[in-house]
C-alpha cells in the first residue's frame, strides 16, 4: 500500500537549533520545510496565552518565577534568545496570537497545553482560536485529557488531540474511550508500533508521535505510515522526505 509522507513537525519551532518556543525558532522551522510547527502555552495572571515550555521563566529567560503570577506587562520586554545562544539576544517570550501571525495559514499549529489553571486557559484559548478564524489549522494537545474532553465538549469544531507516555495496550481503542471525537494520537515515538498505527488509521485517528530526532527513528516511524512526525530538526527530517 502507497504511504503518505508525514507532516513535518517542528517541535517548540525548530528547538534543536534555535531557542525553543521563539519567533525564531518557528520562523526557522517553515524556513526549513516545516508543514507545522508545535508549541507550548500558559496563562499570565491577567489571562493572555503566552509560549513557553516550563510554567516558570527561569529556564528559558532572564526572569524568574511563575508565569501565572505575572501580567504580561512584566513578561513582554524578557529575553528569550540569550540562554540559549549570544546570536539570538533580543528574542521574546511570544504571545500565542504572535505565533499565529508568523504561521501562514494552511500549515499546522498544534497548541499543546501545559496546565488547566482552573478552567481558565480552556475559556482563554477557545475564545482565542473562535475569535482567529483558524480553527481548521489548529491541533491543541495535552497530556491532561479531562482538558482535551472539555475543550472538545466546549466546542466541538475545534481539534483535539491525546498526549501520552504510556505503553497503551490499544492506542485506537483509547483515543475511543475519551467520550469525544479525538483528531490525533501523540505518543511518545518508542511506544507506538506498526499496527497502532494502522489501527489508528482504520479509526479515522492521525499519529503524531513525538519527539523524534534520529534518522532510524524517522524512517521506522515513516515505514509504519504515521501521519506526522514532531521533530527538533524539521530540516533533516525534511531532506530525508525529499
Ligand atoms: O507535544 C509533544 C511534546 O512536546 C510533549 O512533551 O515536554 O516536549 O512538551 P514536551
Ligand atoms: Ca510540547
Amino acid at each position: 500500500m502507497h504511504k503518505q509522507k508525514p507532516l513535518v513537525i517542528g517541535h517548540r519551532g525548530a528547538a534543536g537549533e534555535a531557542p525553543e518556543n521563539t519567533l525564531a525558532s518557528f520562523a526557522l522551522a517553515l524556513e526549513q520545510g516545516a508543514d507545522g510547527i508545535e508549541l507550548d502555552v500558559h496563562l499570565t495572571k491577567d489571562n493572555e496565552i503566552v509560549v513557553c515550555h516550563d510554567a516558570t521563566l527561569d529556564r528559558t529567560t532572564n526572569g524568574a518565577g511563575w508565569i501565572v503570577e505575572k501580567n504580561w506587562e512584566e513578561l513582554r520586554s524578557l529575553d528569550a534568545g540569550m540562554w540559549y545562544s549570544e546570536a539570538y539576544i533580543g528574542e521574546r517570550v511570544p504571545l500565542l496570537r504572535e505565533v499565529f501571525d508568523l504561521v501562514p495559514r494552511g500549515h499546522l499549529i498544534n497548541v499543546e497545553v501545559k496546565h488547566a489553571y482552573e478552567g481558565r486557559m480552556e475559556k482563554a484559548l477557545l475564545a482565542f482560536l473562535q475569535a482567529s478564524g483558524r480553527m481548521e489549522d489548529v491541533v491543541i494537545s495535552s497530556f491532561d485529557h479531562k482538558v482535551i474532553r472539555r475543550l472538545k465538549v466546549a466546542e466541538p469544531e475545534v481539534k483535539v488531540g491525546l498526549l501520552y507516555t504510556a505503553n497503551l495496550i490499544d492506542h485506537a481503542g483509547y483515543a475511543e474511550q475519551i467520550g469525544v471525537d479525538v483528531y490525533s494520537l501523540h505518543p511518545y515515538h518508542h511506544l507506538i508500533g506498526d499496527e497502532d498505527v494502522k489501527a489508528a488509521s482504520a479509526a479515522n485517528v492521525k499519529t503524531y508521535p513525538y519527539t523524534v530526532n534520529e534518522l532510524r527513528d524517522y524512517k521506522q516511524l515513516i515505514s509504519f505510515g504515521v501521519s506526522g512526525i514532531i521533530t527538533d530538526y524539521p530540516g533533516r527530517l525534511r531532506k530525508l522526505l525529499d
